[in-house]
């Protein structure tokens, strides 16, 4: 697994007190500190479900979790939603309307074993639950399956300690599949999709649920049988 490191701290590194003012060095720095508390939260995360994972390769002889990948908003990514969503662009409203400022995204390989690592994660002392939205139940009308949680973990730092907000994104390979060349064609593909085009994304969608079904059968069946009991 390989955890997020800052993606703007760089840009700083050759900037000394001789080019810039005290005060743009302080609000650089402090930028510095609130994205290593992101960081240091989707890490949290990242290792509590890799400790859940291995606890599981020991108690059921199998892995749940079949990748983990994290990712922090960049300071463009992060204008561009505060733009959107037409929240003011200071340091406590952001921490606020965001919710995906660090975002963690798990890829288990059934359908079970998602509700499954979602219970196990939330049921944390120091997690707390803001939201759930369970696109698994209720699919987007473009076919889109994952459950997300918006969690907040406390991040113990030299003088305070704080309660940082994680999404989570949990699904199978096979939705994990569709997310992703949806994600990228819908991307390359500038102007309207055609009816026929979302028809054909949302039919995918559903012929990979119904796989995930049939392999989580397949699933249960196999651990049933006598001869693996
Ligand atoms: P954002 O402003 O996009 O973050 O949406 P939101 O705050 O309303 O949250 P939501 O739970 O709907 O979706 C958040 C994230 O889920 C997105 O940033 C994507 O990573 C993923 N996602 C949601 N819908 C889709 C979709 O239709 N296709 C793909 N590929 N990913 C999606
Ligand atoms: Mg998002």
């Amino acid at each position: 697994m390989q955890i997020e490191q800052s993606k703007t701290q760089y840009l700083f590194s050759d900037l000394r007190g001789n080019f810039i003012s005290s005060e743009i060095s302080a609000t650089i720095q402090s930028f510095l500190v609130i994205e290593n508390s992101y960081i240091a939260a989707a890490r949290e995360i990242t290792t509590k479900l890799e400790n859940l994972n291995d606890e599981f390769k020991i108690t059921a002889d199998r892995q749940p979790i079949h990748q983990i990948k994290t990712r922090i908003k960049t300071p463009r990514s992060i204008i561009d939603k505060v733009i959107r969503i037409g929240c003011e662009l200071n340091i406590q409203s952001v921490k606020e309307q965001l919710n995906d400022i660090a975002g963690v995204r798990v890829i288990c390989s059934y359908i079970d074993d998602i509700y499954t690592l979602a219970d196990l994660l939330v049921k944390q002392d120091d997690v707390e639950l803001l939201r759930t939205r369970d696109y698994i139940k209720d699919p987007k009308p473009n076919g889109y399956r994952s459950l997300h949680l918006v969690v907040t973990v406390p991040v113990f730092l030299s003088k305070s300690t704080e309660r940082v907000k994680v999404e989570v994104q949990i699904r199978t390979v096979a939705m994990d599949f569709w997310a992703s060349l949806e994600h990228e064609l819908v991307y390359k593909l500038a102007g309207e999709k055609s009816h026929a085009m979302i028809a054909e994304l949302r039919e995918c969608a559903e012929i990979i649920a119904q796989t995930d079904v049939r392999m989580q059968k397949l699933h249960k069946a196999i651990r049933a049988a006598p001869e693996n009991g």
